[in-house]
C-alpha cells in the first residue's frame, strides 16, 4: 500500500501539493469512487485509478536501452558534462532511472538504464559474470598472440589478472585492426587497459551486447527505447 499522492507524483502527475489540489477538485477516482483525501493508502497494483477520467497506467520500474553517444557521461548528475539521464524525456526521467554500470565518456553503444535496484545489482555484480561484448578499433596489428593473452587473462597495469576473455579479430592490418572483445567483468577502462598492457591503443569502442541483449540497430546514437517485457524477463532470468 502506498499514499495516492506519492503514487501519482512518482508517475509524473505533479508535486504532492498539486496532487492534493486535483484531489480536492474531485478529479481523482479510485475504483470508481471520487476520493477526498490525498494521503489515502491504495494498492496501485490492484486498484483502478483515474485522473480526470483517464485511467492511470501504473508501473513502478522502468527499463531502457540506450545507444550512448560519445561525449556524454554514464551518471545521473555531473558538474560539467551532459549525462545519459539528461538525454531522457521527462516521461522517463520522472522514474529516476540510473545507468547499469558505466561506459567511458568516449565509449558509445549499449547502455541500460533502470530504477530497479535489485536487477541493477545482479547485472553489475562480479559474481554473475554477465557477458559484455565490445566492437573495438585498435591502432596496430592485432595478432594471434594477443588472442592467446586475452584467453589466458591479461595482467593490467595495477597487477590485476583479468578473467579469461575472448578476442576475435575481424580485420588486422599494420595501420590498425578491428576486433570484438567479450568480457565477463567490468573493471574501470578495462578494454582500453587490456590493450595497453599489450602495447596497443583502443581508438574506438562500442558496446554491442550486454547480458544477452544486442544493441538495437534502429537506435541512433543518443536514442533509447523501453525494453520489451520479454527482454526484461531475459535479464531477470540471468
Ligand atoms: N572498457 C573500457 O575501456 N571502456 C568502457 O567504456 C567499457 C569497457
Amino acid at each position: 500500500m502506498e499514499r495516492i499522492d506519492k503514487i501519482l507524483s512518482n508517475l509524473g502527475y505533479g508535486s504532492r501539493k498539486e496532487i492534493k489540489t486535483i484531489v480536492k477538485k474531485g478529479m481523482v477516482e479510485v475504483d470508481g469512487e471520487t476520493i477526498k483525501d490525498s494521503s489515502m493508502q491504495v494498492d496501485p497494483e490492484k486498484c483502478k485509478i483515474h485522473v480526470n477520467g483517464k485511467e492511470v497506467i501504473y508501473k513502478r520500474y522502468i527499463y531502457l536501452m540506450m545507444n550512448k553517444p560519445d561525449g556524454v557521461v554514464s551518471a545521473t548528475y555531473d558538474n560539467y558534462d551532459e549525462t545519459v539521464v539528461d538525454l531522457l524525456h521527462p516521461d522517463h526521467s520522472v522514474f529516476n532511472p540510473f545507468p547499469v554500470g558505466r561506459l567511458d565518456k568516449d565509449t558509445v553503444g549499449l547502455l541500460l538504464l533502470t530504477n530497479d535496484g535489485e536487477l541493477n545489482h545482479r547485472l553489475i555484480s562480479p559474481k554473475w559474470h554477465v557477458d559484455k561484448v565490445y566492437y573495438a578499433e585498435i591502432d596496430k596489428m592485432v595478432e594471434l598472440s594477443d588472442v592467446e593473452a586475452f584467453n589466458k587473462g591479461v595482467i593490467l597495469d595495477d597487477e590485476y589478472k583479468c578473467l579469461p576473455a575472448k578476442l576475435s579479430i575481424l580485420e588486422a592490418l599494420s595501420e590498425g585492426s578491428k576486433v570484438e572483445v567479450t568480457l565477463q567483468e567490468g573493471k574501470f577502462h578495462q578494454v582500453k587497459r587490456m590493450f595497453e598492457s599489450l602495447g596497443k591503443k583502443v581508438t574506438y569502442l562500442k558496446r554491442i551486447r550486454f547480458a544477452s541483449l544486442d544493441l538495437d540497430e534502429n537506435l541512433q546514437e543518443g536514442e533509447y527505447r523501453e525494453l520489451t517485457e520479454e527482454e526484461v524477463n531475459i535479464l531477470k532470468s540471468i
